[in-house]
């Protein structure tokens, strides 16, 4: 474990290296308690550094053994090593050398998952953001691109598949039942895109032909048996692959294509040059075994990984600050190709509530950052919702503003100019500016200010002068470390609503500059006055939620009601509804807490009876909008003084009025929905299931539920709707005996499958009410559960401590204690595993006094303790900032 050092970096620190490596080879002897790693390091001194300066490089943990320079074994004194650095004190006069550093590892004792590791049996790598220097000395940054040769050995029964970068260049056997293969991948890369795996797993086969003509063999590696399930993970590989070539022009570039899937891995997946390496969950699906969510972020993340290829590797970063020059444009780009696979105003209601839900709370919280941060102390923390997500919507600003052929005629300078290149976000800005001829400096601000900018805006119309006017105020909120804020471009799409829900056309307008449906917000305040306006329209703002902002809108309550049920846009009319339901459930919190009784205005419970049956709209939308904001995103809305039991009484009041006022209607619909075919995981079929498990969840809470969601339960021919059955038993009928069978039967047959009791977990840490921490800590010792496993610790710590708010925020402080104790446990082993746990007490200001005291003394019993990991104590001493 890597001790905090307090180090800072800084974006204005970064200065080139003295020394390139253009040529690495590698050399592994495995072994799970002693693997000799041997490097073969191509050196060059720069043009213009003396002889006389050292070479240092990185490491982290590493044993040394020998060292030579070109043949010849270093003496000690010619050599400074610890386990973390390596300095040549007087390297060579020659500018080029051959560096060979010998290191021994075990892969076996790796814990944290970073570096060489063993999972399951299996050998594997993670170097992304710094763990090569875990496997030998390096210069490990991303701008040090290298070209590899990798050569594994390894015993032949251990591991009969050796895989790394790049092209097959030879295999063979060695004495004693060992044999060998060797990689070599011809494009230079950072370290961070090493990757090698070995051990005996099954291989699903296919070939994709590329726009040029040129075979690819792909390959799918998972535990040998699992091949079946990793059919709808290969089909979204192919799909993928089109799409570039389609979408972007992008054509794959080596002769084989690997994914492997491993069941320990920190995050989703690693985009490795040619091999990806995945965490399990996202290739393995059935439907017997996987939901419909499942199957979507498969696709998403098989696409994303994929996307990298040219979005992070042909032009990688030239500094962990520039993170989302490859996240944040690759997020975009999966985004936009599930939008094309889908329906794309349902994949855009669901990025938005997920921003909503991750983005913005980072953002109005103490771990706010910007999209580029200008410092971190450690970078495994910068993997974030600010850099991925609101990344994306930064590179969907730019395509709103230049348009969709400029968007592409930028992206395909970039990729032309830059091909091969270590990058900055000053580069991606510049190819836009040069396309375009538009200045984009103001509007660059969105990569280098923290905060979520809020927009104050009302109306006037003027019938007698035919005039309509908006009045428009940004203001952005201090964040940590940046309390003065600029003024932002901020792209507006907007529409003026007539009677029959379409836009209005007008005459003129002046104020602010409008082109194609967007006032562009460039200045404190803008006063646009639109002319030849004749009727007072509906407005319709952020359309498409064009920038990832705040609104604080006056508009009369009629108008937003019909919006909700008739604006064109199905997107916006989502928007309408959801800013309706948000601002209802907050009044209904205000009467819980002066122990009224929440009253609900009966068109707005209509409302919700009309989505759910207007057969001209599609079932995954009407699911979206009858799923009502969750505890967190209330929560968020009131911003301060947080009362989640409050909330929760709120919520399942409103949940309950919509229930009941629109029984017969959703019962109808529910039954109609029976899926009487066999299981498709496409689009359509799944927004059929999403919005018949959405009317059991409403269902359920009148007489009879349980009853129903057993025998929903019960019939259940495929995951999605058996996991849906057992959320709904044990979220709204806990203890039932419904629930304790079901819970019981789920058990009993998905025992022996990890994935499926991960929905086990996850399903009983949701479990409103204060008792569900006994449940919790019980199901920590379950022989299914180990705190090793970071998709375990996931699903029942993170999803308890991230997603119950009730539960969690227990009125006396007894979550807080069991957060204090699995963070500490988890960070001995994996350290940034504990530190995404910890994140969960980033809104912990937000909480009402009692429970923000005893929120800050579990983060200070965290930092009081002694000798804790860079990761955590950088996210505990921010969170306390
Ligand atoms: N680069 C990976 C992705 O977004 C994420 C990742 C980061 C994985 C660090 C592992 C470690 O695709
Ligand atoms: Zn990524």
């Amino acid at each position: 474990m890597r001790t905090d050092t307090g180090q800072v970096f800084k974006l204005e620190d970064y200065r080139p290296t003295d020394y390139l490596i253009p040529e690495t080879g590698l050399t592994f002897r495995l072994s799970p308690e002693a693997t000799r790693v041997t490097a073969v390091l191509t050196v060059e001194r720069r043009d213009g550094i003396a002889a006389s300066v050292p070479l240092v490089l990185d490491g982290d943990g590493l044993t040394l053994g020998r060292v030579a320079i070109d043949g010849q074994t270093l003496a000690p004194t010619d050599f400074f090593a610890t386990p973390d650095q390596l300095t040549i004190t007087t390297p060579p006069a020659a500018a080029r050398f051959q560096l060979l550093i010998e290191t021994e590892l075990a892969p076996a004792h790796n814990e944290a998952l970073m570096g060489l590791y063993r999972s399951s049996n299996v050998y594997c790598t993670q170097c992304e953001a710094e763990g090569f220097r875990r496997i030998t000395y390096f210069l490990d940054r991303p701008d040090i691109l290298s070209i590899y040769t990798v050569r594994i050995e390894a015993p032949h029964h251990e591991a009969p598949l050796l895989l790394s970068n790049g092209n097959p260049a030879g295999s063979g056997e060695l004495a004693d039942g060992w044999h060998y293969a060797v990689w070599h991948d011809p494009f230079p890369k950072p370290s961070y895109l090493f990757a090698l795996v070995a051990g005996a797993l099954g291989k699903v086969a296919d070939s994709f032909v590329t726009l040029s003509g040129r075979e690819v063999e792909l390959g799918i590696f998972v535990e040998p048996g699992k091949e079946r399930l990793a059919g709808y993970a290969m089909d979204a590989l192919k799909r993928s692959m089109k799409w570039d070539e389609e979408a972007f022009g992008r054509e794959y570039d080596l002769d084989v294509f690997n994914i492997v899937a491993v069941s320990d891995f920190n995050m989703g997946a690693m985009e490795n040059k040619g091999l990806n390496i995945f965490n399990d969950k996202y290739v393995l699906a059935d439907h017997e075994t996987a939901t419909d969510a499942d199957f979507a972020n498969i696709e998403a993340i098989i696409a994303h990984e994929y996307f990298h290829n040219w979005t992070g590797n042909r032009i990688t970063c030239r500094d962990w600050f520039q993170l989302c020059l490859k996240e944040g444009l690759t997020v975009f780009r999966d985004h936009e190709f599930s939008a094309d696979q889908r329906s794309r105003a349902v994949k855009r209601i669901a990025e938005v509530r997920t921003l909503k839900a991750h983005q913005f709370p980072e953002d109005q919280g103490p771990l706010a950052h910007p999209v580029r941060p200008r410092r971190y102390r450690e970078i495994n923390n910068f993997y974030t919702a600010t850099v991925y997500e609101k990344g994306s919507e930064v590179v969907r600003m730019i395509r709103t503003i230049l348009g969709a052929e400029t968007f592409r005629a930028g992206m395909d300078l970039y990729f032309e100019r830059h091909d091969g290149e270590a990058a900055t976000i000053e580069d991606f800005i510049k190819v836009f500016e040069d396309v375009s001829g538009r200045d984009l400096s103001q509007f660059s601000l969105w990569y280098h200010q923290a905060g979520t900018p809020n927009l104050t805006i009302s109306s006037t119309h003027n019938a007698a002068a035919q005039e309509f006017t908006l009045e428009i105020e940004q203001s952005v909120p201090p964040t940590p470390s940046e309390s003065r804020k600029r003024l932002m471009h901020i792209p507006l799409a907007f529409s003026l609503v007539g009677a029959d829900g379409k836009a209005i056309e007008y005459s003129g307008v002046e104020g602010a500059s409008v082109e194609d449906g967007v006032i562009h917000i460039r200045k404190r305040r803008h006063v646009v006055r639109f002319s030849g306006v004749a009727e007072r329209p509906a407005m319709s703002l952020n359309r498409g939620f064009s920038a990832p902002v705040t609104l604080s809108v006056e508009q009369k309550a009629d108008d937003q009601f019909f919006l909700a049920g008739h604006d064109n846009d199905t997107f916006s009319r989502w928007q309408a509804f959801n800013t309706l339901l948000t601002e209802v459930l907050i009044s209904a919190f205000r009467q819980v807490l002066d122990s009224r009784q929440p009253g609900f205005a009966s068109r707005l419970i209509e409302l919700a009876g009309k989505i759910a049956g207007d057969e001209t709209l599609e079932p995954a939308y009407r699911a979206l909008a009858l799923a009502l904001p969750s505890e967190a995103d209330i929560a968020r809305d009131i911003g301060k003084n947080i009362d989640p039991d409050a909330i929760f009484s709120a919520r399942e009041a409103l949940t309950v009025a919509i229930a009941e006022a629109n029984r017969e209607i959703f019962s109808d619909l529910y039954h109609r929905l029976t899926d009487k075919d066999a299981f498709r995981p496409d689009a359509a079929s799944a927004g059929r299931r999403a919005l018949r498990n959405t009317l059991l969840d409403y269902l359920s809470l009148l007489q009879g539920g349980a009853a129903l969601a057993a025998r929903h339960f019960q019939s259940a021919t495929n995951m999605t709707d058996r996991a849906a059955a057992l959320s709904v038993l044990a979220l709204r009928h806990s203890g039932s005996p419904e629930t304790v069978k079901a819970v019981a039967d789920f058990e009993a047959k998905y025992a022996t499958d990890p994935l499926v009791m991960d929905k086990w977990f996850q399903i009983q840490a949701s479990v409103p009410g204060p008792q569900t921490i006994h449940a919790v800590r019980a199901l920590t010792g379950h022989p299914a559960f180990s705190m090793a496993n970071p998709n375990r610790v996931r699903s029942l710590v993170g999803t308890f401590s991230s997603a119950n708010q009730t539960g969690f925020h227990r009125a006396d402080g007894e979550g807080y204690r069991f957060f204090v104790e699995t963070v500490l446990q988890v960070e001995k082993r994996n350290p940034q595993l504990a530190a995404r746990l910890a994140t969960a007490l980033r809104s912990w200001r937000s909480l009402e006094p009692a429970r923000q005291g005893m929120a800050r003394e579990a983060l200070l019993s965290i930092a009081n303790t002694e000798n804790l990991s860079a990761d955590l104590r950088d996210i505990i001493e921010r969170t306390l900032a």
